[in-house]
């Protein structure tokens, strides 16, 4: 088969792990870079062209695609969408999935706990803020990605203070309350075609309450309880991910869901778990394409 990896970054862990795989099993591999792709519609049809070069010979695309790169990223996958092409995540996932509170209202229409949250767009802070009976409360905004964009305000002030600052500057957030009792911890479990394929419990480095890989975050192989393994699954289906990273904090009242990735890295996992994440994506391309 002839496959692509939607990449910016050629030489980066999860791009090679991939291109890897799939020449392991015989495939043709390509790197495409979303930058260098232009998108048409000519006479009704998407076309797509490479370095001025048509492409029409595409039977997969594997996209990762980045956080600053979301609406033309999506825009080229929609474009494989419509020539028919298998992609392993769609363009709407990766949109609904880049907007934490579009997320959010997807996994709570499907019945997946979270934590509580507000979107805050409301005049009247303080009356929002009154919607948290206890501090610290969480402040995320909607496009934040690897941990960059999570802000814990320990005192009514500063939260007070830190919304104020966000409105000001026109960037969207939501208020969420603050899990303690995860202590830093947080699951990342990887879903490929409706399965759990590996696992790793993160925690935070001290003196930080974001447990991600890029914020200096350390990380262990697992194996998910039933109900971790239940809300991943439920919460890969309701954003129709064909592979996606589920984050879960676990509470006081069980597991809830903080976010679903559509491009989550395979170095952190991989290393951690020494599962190969890409071949298992690999053959889930296999078994789409046979079926
Ligand atoms: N409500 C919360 N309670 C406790 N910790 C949280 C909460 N929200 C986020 N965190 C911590 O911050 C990290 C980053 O948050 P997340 O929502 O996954 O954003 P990002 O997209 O930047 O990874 C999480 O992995 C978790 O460790
Ligand atoms: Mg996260």
């Amino acid at each position: 088969m002839n496959i692509a990896v939607l990449s910016r970054g050629e030489s980066l862990y999860s791009t090679q792990s991939l291109l890897k795989a799939g020449l392991a099993r015989n495939h043709n591999m390509e790197v495409l870079d979303p930058a260098q792709c232009t998108l048409g519609i000519e006479k009704g049809k998407a076309v797509l062209s490479y370095y001025g070069e048509i492409i029409n010979d595409l039977h997969a695309v594997i996209p990762r695609v980045g956080a600053s790169n979301t609406f033309y990223g999506s825009s080229l996958v929609r474009h494989f969408q419509s020539m028919g092409v298998f992609c392993v995540v769609g363009a709407e996932p990766i949109l609904q999935s880049r907007n934490k509170w579009t997320c959010f209202q997807i996994l709570a229409k499907a019945g997946i706990p979270i934590p509580k949250t507000i979107l805050g767009n409301a005049q009247d802070i303080e009356s929002v803020l009154s919607n948290f009976q206890t501090l610290p409360v969480i402040i995320k905004l909607l496009q934040g990605t690897h941990g960059q964009g999570v802000i814990l305000a320990e005192t009514y002030a500063s939260a007070l203070s830190t919304i104020e600052t966000l409105k000001a500057s026109k960037v969207r957030f939501v208020i969420q309350e603050f899990i303690a009792e995860s202590n830093g911890a947080d699951l990342r479990a990887i879903v490929v075609d409706g399965k759990i394929v590996a696992a790793m419990k993160r925690q935070s480095r001290a003196g930080d309450f974001r447990s991600n890989l890029h914020r200096g975050g350390t990380a262990d192989a697992i194996t998910l309880s039933h109900a971790q393994e239940n809300i991943a699954l439920r919460a890969a289906r309701a954003l129709r991910m064909g592979v996606c990273g589920v984050d879960i904090l676990e509470s006081e009242k069980g597991p809830m869901v903080l976010e679903v990735n559509s491009t989550p890295g395979l170095e952190g996992i991989e290393t951690t778990t020494g599962i190969d994440v890409a071949t298992k994506i690999i053959n889930y391309i296999e078994r789409n394409k046979q079926a």
